[in-house]
């Protein structure tokens, strides 16, 4: 069996808060939750937009927070992250490509791949064919094996129109790509800012609030405009994978309302 914390969307910043918010405090949190109700997991993934504006000051200071935990986390890159600041705090697992944030863990219970999906100064995301051949020939290699893919945006349209806006550009081709290697078992994506799950072309997905801050529901409608964060509390998830099966977890590790300023 294989236990993993999944984290998303810590939009750490080194000073200052969302919308009130303290994405210092959330981080600390969740971490030490997990390290405290959760020691027995193998390791975490962090599922991109790790920073805010401060490239520099932000990555160092989130490195320290992650080195605080004794739980391995292996951090992605999303929208909000920047992959020169990143590599130069966060160290990766040498199977990583090197031109992309791009990596995967061989473990007893299957392959574990975190993409790259990041598309510089756009919030939409992209999969070149430069990553996408690098991931059909891993599935390739390990075809006797599950695979579970973590990427920050979503391939497919997931009915909340501001994130649908923004996902993956090149969505289709990802799920052509995937659709042909059955290996691949279950989909983990970031970005959205809430719990969602579903099937595409047959295989299962689940999307994740934030540790940061939660995007409201797509009814009331709302815009970037007047957007204010969902008055609900940031989550992680738990996923056990035992003889080929997976359990997800939702797990609330503080209040709504931990941190804010008064
Ligand atoms: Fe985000």
């Amino acid at each position: 069996m294989i236990k993993i914390i999944w984290m998303s969307d810590p939009h750490f910043q080194n000073e200052g808060t969302i919308d009130g918010l303290d994405p210092r405090a959330r981080l600390a949190a969740a971490i030490d939750h997990a390290n405290t109700h959760h020691a027995d997991a193998d390791f975490a993934v962090l599922s991109g937009d790790l920073v805010g504006d401060d490239i520099e000051g932000d990555y160092t200071a989130l490195a320290e927070y992650l080195a605080n935990s004794k739980l391995r986390i292996y951090p992605m890159v999303g929208n909000n992250d920047d992959r020169k600041g990143f590599r130069s705090q966060l160290s990766l697992p040498r199977t990583s490509m090197s031109d992309f944030v791009q990596y995967s863990l061989d473990t007893a219970d299957g392959t574990i791949i975190c993409l790259d999906t990041h598309k510089v100064g756009s919030h939409a995301g992209q999969f070149c064919e430069v990553r996408r051949a690098w991931l059909d020939e891993l599935l390739r290699k390990t075809s006797d094996k599950p695979a579970y893919i973590f990427m920050h945006h979503p391939p497919l349209a997931l009915g909340l129109p501001k994130q649908d806006e923004i996902m993956l550009e090149d969505g289709d081709l990802f799920l052509d790509l995937v659709s042909q290697h059955p290996n691949v078992k279950h989909l983990f994506m970031g970005h959205v800012h809430r719990p969602t799950c579903g099937s595409v072309r047959g295989i299962p997905f689940a999307t994740i609030g934030a540790l940061s801050f939660q995007a409201p529901a797509p009814r009331p409608a709302w815009t970037w405009d007047n957007f204010k964060p969902a008055k609900e509390a940031p989550q992680y998830a738990v996923a056990e994978i035992a003889n080929g099966n997976l359990t997800l977890q939702y797990t609330q590790f503080c209040e709504f309302e931990f941190g804010m300023e008064s």
